[in-house]
């Protein structure tokens, strides 16, 4: 639906007024309403290393979801302001892994014999708490555009990986992109005594893959890759790898959403495709591609949106613009100190995977 006329001019104007003192962030699953603020877009690695680039900024309002907040504080410097316009705009992937049970996971590694071994690597969509344990575990931080960069550099440092929060991302890199098997990957599920699994299990293990997985990408199935292979004929099936392995091995092309992007700007005129993420992307995607002649649709036939990513919407981004422009601080987003220190060893780590 268009923006009210109203908060769109409420919302330029408050950022003509704080001028170079903002930057807006915007994760490519935000609104249009508010995409159309964001000075930059971007999966969340762009957006991660787009916050770190602008050190002149005071403030830095991340239109996206808790997590990509944490991590833009992490990264920027300590006088700049990291401002979330919705305290409420979690991810429930990044929620499926606590710094409790993460450590009650190590005791279980350790008590295996084989904590020595193992190497964490956690994907972006995860809370600063389970950043900092990775960074203290010799670990690095991945995103879908380079989890099998930072899977390659972990296997030179150990000879394991423990991989969290999500399973798919986890198990779709090592055994597509890696040639591992079904076999070497092993599910260990917080909420059962040991992970569920036996220290046999886990020693024969390479891939200790969390049991976390996101609940946009994992409603795709094997039957929507199907149903519109058989309604568009030559399509192509283009997934994010945060979909269930059965999907990604049913798809023709894998790739985070900066990768879906540049997938259809590179494909020819005439072209169909169909898109396995979330709905806003997908229906951007579809209006821009649908001027030069390439069919864009979504995977599936009910809508998927993130209902997180969608709290953030144009009522919250004029409320938090105005309030800045007033010399109000309101939803900083604040990782403490110690934290940081550990949670940004991680970051620098896939900040400097080649
Ligand atoms: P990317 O932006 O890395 O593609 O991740 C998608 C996602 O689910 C973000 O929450
Ligand atoms: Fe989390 Fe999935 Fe939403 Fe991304 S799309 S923020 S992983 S719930």
């Amino acid at each position: 639906s268009p923006s009210d006329p109203d908060l769109v001019e409420r919302a330029r104007a408050a950022k003509e007024k704080l001028g170079s003192k903002v930057f807006v962030l915007g994760h490519h699953y935000q609104r249009d309403e508010v995409i159309q603020f964001a000075d930059v877009t971007g999966d969340s690695f762009k957006l991660a290393r787009d916050a770190a680039a602008r050190p002149e900024a005071e403030y830095i309002v991340f239109c996206g979801v808790h997590f990509m907040a944490e991590s833009a504080d992490i990264l920027t410097s300590d006088d700049q302001k990291v401002v979330l316009p919705d305290l409420a705009a979690g991810c429930s992937m990044a929620d499926m892994a606590t710094a409790e049970q993460v450590a009650e996971c190590w005791d279980v590694l350790t008590d295996a014999g084989i904590a020595e071994q193992v190497v964490p690597v956690s994907y972006m969509n995860s809370s600063a708490d389970i950043k900092a344990f990775t960074g203290k575990h010799g670990g690095t931080i991945c995103t879908s555009s380079n989890a099998q960069r930072a899977l390659e550099w972990a296997f030179e440092q150990g000879e394991k990986v423990l991989f969290l929060p999500d399973q798919h991302l986890g198990r779709n890199t090592a055994v597509r992109d890696m040639g591992m098997t079904l076999e070497d990957c092993v599910l260990y599920n917080p909420h059962k005594p040991n992970g569920g699994l036996t220290a046999e299990q886990l020693r024969d293990a390479k891939m200790i893959l969390w049991r976390g997985h996101c609940s946009v990408h994992g409603r795709f199935s094997v039957d929507s890759v199907n149903d519109v292979r058989a309604r568009i004929p030559g399509v192509n099936v283009l997934v994010h790898p945060e979909c269930k392995h059965e999907v990604v091995e049913a798809a023709d092309y894998v790739g985070s959403t900066e990768y879906i992007i540049k997938a259809l700007e590179a494909a020819p005129a005439g072209s169909k495709w169909a898109i396995g993420t979330e709905l806003n992307l997908v229906r951007r995607l579809a209006n821009r591609f649908a001027s030069e002649d390439k069919e864009v649709v979504f995977l599936d036939k009910t809508v998927c949106f993130c209902s997180t990513m969608n709290r953030i919407d144009l009522p919250h981004l004029v409320w938090t613009l105005e309030s800045l422009a007033q010399g109000n601080l309101v939803n900083r987003i604040e990782v403490d100190r110690e934290t940081e220190q550990f949670a940004k060893l991680a970051l620098e780590r896939m900040l400097a995977l080649p």
